[in-house]
């Protein structure tokens, strides 16, 4: 194990939190997996292996979902006021933010992004979201309701909490998916279980040692480290929990979907996406060049809604991939805690393999490289460059599957009608996002009707707002995350009705 304590771009106070020993969260207390087994976590940028955390297991998912139960059945969490709740996670906020450089920190570490990414993005967002989401504790309501029989009555609605929510989370942006995911929930009034993605729970755990400082009664969040099927395939399908609320691949969302038959609790997902990015030849092309390259390349390509395929209209076509192909040269790859660091490694072996295998799948189906290429000429580290492919036709891989990495396909259109172009944008299973680059504020808006997409950009891409409601059309996923409608995801809608 290679002790952080040496390492000069490790700050001593998270070369510290790191080499602790670490504890998952239940019932308010932090304790280790009751089988007393932990599991790796490694440096991205090295390969090396810098802690250990818990691995819980199926005993351990029972103890925290039994702690979850009680807090919504009969504890301190249902019984709070509404305001008392959004002044916790108002806290829960602001602690947050008066760490926010140490999770910067933790997260490049842990992930590879860059520090300066995580410091103006991740966690200002994660800060965000819980004071949004302070803000809807006091402001979920139902209706009162005229009906038409014969006869006086009083109707209305109640919205209420839907009761113990499980949440699996992934690692591309490991603290915030852990806020988009708890505030809502709490705001509503549910206890959660949550689930930390295994390539990187340090973030979480963290946020476990301030959500005990802000004062969150014992059993209304417990935080768990371990895998997919050791944590993850228990909670989907356990008895005792009422909602499911799942982030990640596509594959495991639909694992997800049977596990949760059993006691058909509610299932909320946010799958893949192969989101196309439309240029359109009137458009502010050196603000295409480098927002289009930013839709691809920000953190690494692994985002959910990634803009994968570039469509470019064939008159500035060339001009556009070359700046693109330009920008992706010019990125320079360094651990995410180097102050020169662009583009940091990929967050694991695994994902590396699978990046680097598409860039080849890639090239033997006839693709042309533009830019970068399976070999980075880093010596260690995950790290693979950013990659332009021209020259690819609608059913080769890269083009139809999600890469998760910092891969592009860029694809001419000619002049044929706007039917055709927004067919081929809508050619995948996914519907997650889609951005179009334009000034033609008619074509814009025809475009983002068309798209099949559950988020369209226009002249932007990747703009995340607590307010803005997120998730997926077609296997992109079920429900939304953020704004209003995401209390939808955790609460229950009961119609009562009086005679008078
Ligand atoms: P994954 O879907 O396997 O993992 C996401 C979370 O689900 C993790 O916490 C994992 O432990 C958990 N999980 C795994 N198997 C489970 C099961 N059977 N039941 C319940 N929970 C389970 O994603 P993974 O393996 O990390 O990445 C594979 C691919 O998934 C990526 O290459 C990417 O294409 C996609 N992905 C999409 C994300 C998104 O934001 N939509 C995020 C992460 C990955
Ligand atoms: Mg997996």
């Amino acid at each position: 194990m290679a002790t952080l304590v040496s390492d000069p771009l490790v700050s001593r106070r998270t070369a510290d939190f790191v080499s602790q020993d670490h504890r998952i969260y239940i019932d308010g207390r932090f304790v280790a997996a009751a089988s007393g087994k932990t599991f790796p976590v490694y440096n991205p940028a090295t390969g090396d292996v810098i802690t250990h955390v818990p691995e819980a297991e199926e005993e351990d998912v029972n103890r925290a979902v039994l702690a979850a139960r009680r807090a919504f059945d009969d504890g301190p969490w249902t019984r709070m006021s509404p305001s008392g709740r959004g002044r916790l996670l108002w806290k829960l906020g602001d602690l947050l933010e008066q760490h926010l450089e140490e999770f910067a920190e933790i997260e490049s570490l842990d992930n590879g992004k860059p520090f300066s990414v995580a410091r103006v993005a991740d966690v200002p967002l994660a800060v965000d979201m819980f004071r949004y989401m302070a803000g809807w504790a006091t402001k979920i309501s139902g209706k009162t309701l005229p009906l038409s029989s014969g006869y006086d009555f009083h109707s209305y609605t109640l919205r209420e909490p839907i009761g113990v929510v499980a949440q699996i989370i992934p690692w591309n942006f490991p603290l915030l998916m852990a806020a988009w995911k708890l505030a809502p929930a709490l705001a509503c009034g549910c206890t959660v279980i949550l689930k930390l993605a295994e390539q990187t729970p340090l973030s979480g755990l963290r946020l476990a040692q301030l959500i005990d400082e802000a004062g969150f009664p014992p059993g209304v969040v417990n935080i768990l480290t371990g895998y997919g099927e050791g944590v993850g395939a228990p909670l989907a399908a356990h008895n005792l929990v009422d909602k499911v609320a799942f982030t990640g691949s596509t594959e495991v969302g639909k694992l997800i979907i049977r596990a949760a038959a059993g006691n058909l609790k509610k299932v909320s997902l946010e799958l893949g996406g192969k989101s196309p990015v439309l240029v359109f030849p009137d458009a502010n092309i050196d603000e295409a060049i480098s927002g289009t390259s930013s839709a691809i390349f920000f953190n690494h390509g692994q985002c959910c809604c990634a803009g994968s395929r570039l469509y470019v209209h064939e008159k500035v076509f060339d001009r556009v991939v070359e700046g693109v192909s330009h920008v992706a040269s010019d990125i320079r790859l360094a651990p995410g805690l180097d102050p020169s660091c662009q583009m940091g490694p990929l967050v694991s072996e695994e994902q590396y393999q699978k990046v680097v295998s598409y860039i080849e799948s890639g090239i033997a189906e006839g693709a042309n490289i533009a830019a970068g290429g399976p070999v980075s000429g880093v010596e260690r580290g995950y790290f693979v460059r950013p990659t332009v492919l021209t020259n690819t036709n609608p059913r080769m891989k890269v083009v139809q599957e999600e890469i998760f990495g910092p891969v592009v396909c860029a694809v001419p259109f000619t002049d044929e009608d706007l039917e055709r172009i927004i067919k081929r944008a809508n050619d995948t299973v996914y519907g997650l996002a889609a951005s179009v680059w334009t000034q033609n504020v008619s074509l814009a808006h025809k475009v983002a009707r068309g798209l099949r997409a559950g988020t369209v950009w226009v002249n932007c891409h990747n703009v995340f707002d607590a307010s803005l409601p997120f998730g997926g059309y077609k296997q992109s996923g079920w429900g939304r995350e953020m704004g209003e409608e995401v209390l939808h995801n955790y609460t229950e809608l009961k119609a009562v009705t009086v005679a008078l």
